[in-house]
């Protein structure tokens, strides 16, 4: 079996599939650009600078049996360039290139038929007018690459928001494309985890954002289940077009009519997918330790009929040395992650709650209760 892991990427994606690793007796390796991140201060092999610099990422590869990564903004290239050198990569290369340029992604989905939203490409010369005719008078414009946490989108009304959204969103480095405002009824997510050998679906689950970064998730959805049953579905059929192993998290809109339409895919463990640590018998990040390595899959089954995980999103900007956690730990239905970044700023992602239970109503309540109570 192969046994030395390596993972692009130090944050707390690669600290909670670092933590599955070790439970099955893996080495794992961690490549970040900068020491001390949370993935990087619980191996003893981390590796500091990014896959530009050739000489460390032939150390790093030559070091790990299989690489496998926790972000999709390593240009694919890279990752070519690690196949090349007779090293696996997990999702591969021709994957990660079908999805990490938002309008490809869409593009592919949409030649297989998948249900998105409307998107059309902005060239230089595309203007307010012309897309609000195509996409009506409020739509998106999000950065082709480089999107994470809604840091990369812009809602436009008008054409100065155009002309704004633009300019700020130019500077992040990347080619931008518009898309219809989705007035959705809920935004639904699920996990798929795929072998050479089999696929296994995570249940489908709510997510509910706060300024377009993920807060609340709930499991399993309130949805009649033909929905939860297409939309496992459709999921499937993405993670087939992209010809994807390993493991994925799709984001979904169900819109007003109850249409289903594809948000966006990760190539990697993902925010909706936390709960699944104590709230399914397997969870997200041990079936991606063992999709990757092509293993017996686990399963992905709930513990407890209901699973409310909430995001600890900075309220501070501050460092996490004096973070009082007692209050916290003191209620014994907490499951309380804290990923160990050293500096915290608002809205930044920095652990996360799970409550497990019969009633989702007091479950829900208990999780917000304590999530108002943690100062991080
Ligand atoms: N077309 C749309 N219509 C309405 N709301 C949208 C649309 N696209 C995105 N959003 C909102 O913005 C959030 C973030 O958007 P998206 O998933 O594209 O961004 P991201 O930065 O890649 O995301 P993530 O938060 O998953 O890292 C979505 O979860 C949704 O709430
Ligand atoms: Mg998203």
């Amino acid at each position: 079996m192969k046994k030395r892991i390596g993972i692009l990427g130090g944050g707390q994606l690669a600290k909670m599939s670092t933590l599955a690793a070790y439970r099955l007796g893996l080495t794992v390796n961690i490549l970040e650009k900068e020491k001390d991140s949370p993935a990087g201060k619980i191996t003893p092999n981390e590796f500091i600078g990014w896959v530009d610099d050739k000489k460390l990422l032939k150390e790093f590869i030559s070091k790990s049996d299989l690489i496998t990564l926790e972000n999709e903004f390593i240009d694919s290239q890279y990752l070519k360039w690690i196949e090349e050198r007779g090293k696996e990569v997990v999702p591969s290369s021709r994957t990660i290139s079908l999805i990490q340029d938002k309008l490809i992604q869409k593009h592919t989905f949409e030649k297989s038929g998948l249900p998105v939203p409307k998107f059309y490409d902005i060239k230089s010369y595309t203007n307010y007018s012309e897309l609000s005719q195509k996409l009506g008078q409020t739509f998106l414009i999000k950065s082709r690459k480089f999107g994470y946490d809604g840091y990369g989108n812009r809602t436009i009304k008008n054409g100065i928001d155009f002309q704004e959204a633009l300019q700020t969103l130019t500077a992040r480095h990347t080619t931008l494309m518009a898309e219809e405002f989705v007035n959705f009824r809920k935004e639904l997510a699920v996990m798929i985890v795929r072998t050479k050998k089999e696929i296994r679906t995570y249940p489908v689950v709510e997510t509910i954002q706060k300024k377009h970064i993920c807060h609340i998730v709930i499991a399993p959805a309130q949805i009649p289940e033909k929905v939860s049953q297409q939309i496992k579905e459709l999921g499937i059929e993405a993670v087939k077009s992209i010809n994807g192993y390993g493991i994925f998290g799709l984001e979904f809109f169900l819109t007003q009519d109850d249409k289903i339409l594809i948000n966006e895919i990760a190539p990697r463990p993902h925010n909706s997918g936390h709960y699944s640590i104590e709230g399914c018998i397997t969870s997200q990040f041990e079936n991606h330790i063992r999709s990757v390595l092509d293993l017996p899959l686990g399963s992905t089954e709930m513990v407890k009929p209901f699973a409310v995980m909430i995001n600890l999103l900075g309220k501070v900007n501050k460092s996490t040395n004096e973070v009082n956690l007692n209050n916290v730990l003191m209620n014994e239905e907490i499951h309380l992650h804290i990923y160990g970044k050293n500096e915290s700023r608002i809205g930044r992602k920095m652990g996360h709650i799970t409550i497990l239970g019969d009633n989702l109503e007091e479950v829900l309540k208990q999780a917000i209760k304590a999530d108002s109570e943690i100062i991080i």
